[in-house]
């Protein structure tokens, strides 16, 4: 296993939709493998794949170590992860993100959505999540079509985190895990 480079705001990668995956091989299980070591190097709770370069549907979930959930849910990886079903009730909740270092703000989003998903094994399943395990699905499916949280803030939200964006694509603001630099300039 080896930690990957965490890719940083705004490389080309980030802002694709990833493509889904058919056959599990003994590449993907490797990689899987690099994506929960990369995550956990990070303190990260959630990465998806193009956050480490890699243009596959498949996004790691560790939420294990959070006491906020009452029952524990053991680290996950979720293959073509689609969401199927959002709840009516919306809350706002702080987010960061391992490609957009020291860049945190509140976001609302559904409570809960219903993810259908292929398992480790290729097997479909389907979860219905709630609280912080909810919170990162939608933030590690939007990864997965190139949408960053801070896109869902507000115009102003918005307007005042561009001025880190920039910085963290000149290589002012870097992370403390191996990463790299976007390569729009
Ligand atoms: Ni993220």
């Amino acid at each position: 296993m080896s930690v990957r480079p965490v890719y940083l705001y705004n490389h080309s990668l980030l802002r694709q939709k990833t493509n889904q995956i058919d056959t599990m091989t003994d590449e993907i299980k490797q990689f899987i493998a690099d994506m929960f070591e990369t995550m956990n190097n990070a303190s990260g709770i959630g990465l998806a794949a193009n956050q480490v370069g890699d243009n596959r549907s498949i996004i790691v979930v560790d939420v294990s170590d959070t006491e906020e959930d009452e029952v524990v849910f053991p680290p996950t990886v979720f293959i073509n992860p689609i969401i199927e079903k959002y709840s009516d009730d919306i809350i706002d909740y702080e987010e960061g993100c391992l490609s957009v270092p020291k860049l945190r703000d509140k976001v609302f989003r559904p409570d809960a959505v219903r993810v259908k998903y292929l398992d480790k094994d290729m097997n479909e399943q389907i979860i219905d999540a709630e609280g912080l395990l909810a919170r990162v699905l939608q933030h590690e499916i939007d990864h997965l079509n190139g949408i960053y949280f801070f896109d869902r803030l507000s115009a102003v939200r918005k307007t005042l985190a561009q001025g880190k964006l920039r910085k963290i694509m000149r290589g002012d603001i870097i992370p403390d895990y191996e990463y790299l630099l976007s390569d729009i300039q």
